[in-house]
């Protein structure tokens, strides 16, 4: 058996598999985010682990026998998030996330040094965790100077699981102190940033071993081996994992809090100026190249919660067949926008509204301007040279076909919907779980799942989709102006 932890936004999901990759089972716990000012977003490292202990809970009592049987367990993890250690892993202040762009002054200043670029192959985002060190070093100097280990959220959570420091090339690529190409910490980045690389966990592989589980949590848990941790990988990589999205060219779009275009590569292909990320995967010597948008099935509950219908209800009222786009443009960008715009103070917009707007017009809007913010990923994955002639579906917002529909209308490739079952980031951590406890070869146990169905472009809409995503596309730089 092995399980796999996903430290997502809005929970951790535990999920169990067998020797055969067969879904045993999985449970939740449930995590808040903290917005205490505009652009921030934080939570409290102490509640990853009440979340962890409540889904590992809720498998015990599904599955006991199961989890006594774990002989390797894989970490994935929200990214980016900045989790400051003191030199007794004391945690110093809540954890700053992937979404906050506080730091988005800071993060401009370390993107103008062109050794950013150069050595990460990326923009320093705002979410990226580099410029919240600056930011923290600027605005909690005495909090930075107690600084002895930055850890990304997993790696928290690993250090809570084995008592190890060690992270992974996936998601260590999202800091900006990663030399991208060459696998390892760049001494010359983490200095402009007041750092040194004692204060970095160590790094391995995603599919190797990175520390045993402690016999404390082990006994608690009615584990029986010697369980061993696997590196594991970024959320966005591990769902690639579980997705089978390891061969160059592969591709998957994941409709969750954000909303992410992943391909995978033979080879390191940045290409910074086009907003698109490009990281290690968690297979030894494969890259990833992805387009980020900051809100997807957020924009989605941002809507829900002020109609006061829930997300599930508000889509089904649009029913499945696809509409025309009815001259009301959604702009989802509620905490500014990453790829392809890298604007941290931008905010979203309804454009268009009239007498007629209803409450479902408003849903088609919202959920067409998430499509057109994908076709915006494509279109920057194309220009950094990954063309993509399908994709398939995971995350939350893949549950509705009429989103589905939208997406590979405004996108002109077809969507694939996997078969029943959950292949996203928990269940690819189990599978890094496995082939760091089996040695087993990643591409054999990495593939992709069956496919139950594919939705088709709608042809007949094409011409009136592209219309208005042309609308959309100029309606950044025309709104752009007003919010700066
Ligand atoms: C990726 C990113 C998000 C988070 C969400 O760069 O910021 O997809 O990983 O968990």
């Amino acid at each position: 058996m092995y399980l796999g932890l996903d430290l997502g936004t809005s929970g951790v999901k535990a999920m169990l598999i067998d020797g055969d990759q067969k879904i045993i089972g999985s449970a939740n716990g449930a995590l808040d985010v903290s917005r205490p000012h505009s652009g921030w977003s934080e939570q409290e490292p102490s509640h990853w682990i009440r979340a962890t202990e409540e889904a590992v809970a809720g498998l015990k009592a599904k599955h006991p026998k199961e989890l006594a049987a774990v002989k390797g367990i894989g970490l994935s993890g929200q990214m980016h998030g900045a989790t400051l250690l003191d030199a007794n892993d004391k945690v110093l202040r809540p954890c700053i996330l992937w979404n906050d762009t506080r730091s988005y002054v800071e993060a401009a200043a370390l993107d103008s040094d062109p050794r950013f670029r150069k050595l990460t192959g990326n923009i320093v985002f705002p979410g990226f965790t580099a410029p919240k060190l600056a930011w923290v070093a600027k605005h909690e100097p005495e909090i930075f100077a107690k600084v002895a280990k930055v850890l990304l959220p997993k790696d928290y959570l690993r250090l809570w699981l084995t008592g190890e420091h060690i992270s992974e090339m996936s998601d260590s690529a999202g800091t900006a102190w990663l030399d991208t190409g060459k696998r390892k910490w760049s001494s010359e980045l983490l200095a402009v940033t007041g750092l040194d690389e004692k204060q970095m966990p160590h790094l391995i592989e995603g599919t190797e071993q990175g520390g045993t589980l402690r016999s404390e949590l082990a006994g608690k848990w009615g584990m029986l081996e010697s369980v061993v941790v696997a590196g594991g990988a970024g959320d966005n990589a591990a769902s690639a994992c579980g997705m089978g999205t390891v061969s160059d060219g592969a591709a998957f779009v994941s409709l969750g809090t954000s909303g992410v275009l992943f391909a995978a590569n033979a080879a390191y292909l940045p290409k910074p100026e086009s907003a698109v990320h490009a990281f290690c995967h968690a297979l030894p010597d494969t890259w990833h190249q992805m387009g980020v948008i900051l809100s997807a099935t957020d924009a989605l509950n941002w809507h829900s919660g002020v109609t006061g219908k829930s997300a599930a209800d508000l889509t089904a009222e649009l029913g499945e067949t696809l509409k025309a786009p009815s001259g009301v443009t959604f702009l989802p960008y509620l905490s500014g926008e990453r790829t392809p715009h890298n604007d941290a103070v931008i905010r979203g917009a309804f454009i268009g509204l009239e007498h007629e707007s209803s409450r479902v017009v408003l849903t088609q809007a919202v959920l067409e301007g998430v499509s057109f913010a994908i076709r915006d990923n494509l279109e920057a994955l194309r220009s950094a040279g990954t063309d993509i002639s399908r994709v398939t579906a995971i995350g939350g917002g893949s549950r509705s076909r009429y989103w589905l529909a939208s997406i590979a209308t405004a996108l002109g490739v077809p969507v694939d919907l996997p078969a029943d079952g959950d292949f996203g980031a928990a269940f690819g951590a189990a599978r890094l779980g496995l082939i760091a406890a089996t040695s087993t070869d990643p591409v054999a146990v990495c593939t992709p799942p069956k496919t139950a169905g594919t939705i088709e472009p709608v042809a007949a809409l094409s011409g009136a989709y592209e219309d208005a995503y042309k609308r959309y596309r100029a309606l950044y730089p025309a709104i752009k102006s007003l919010q700066h």
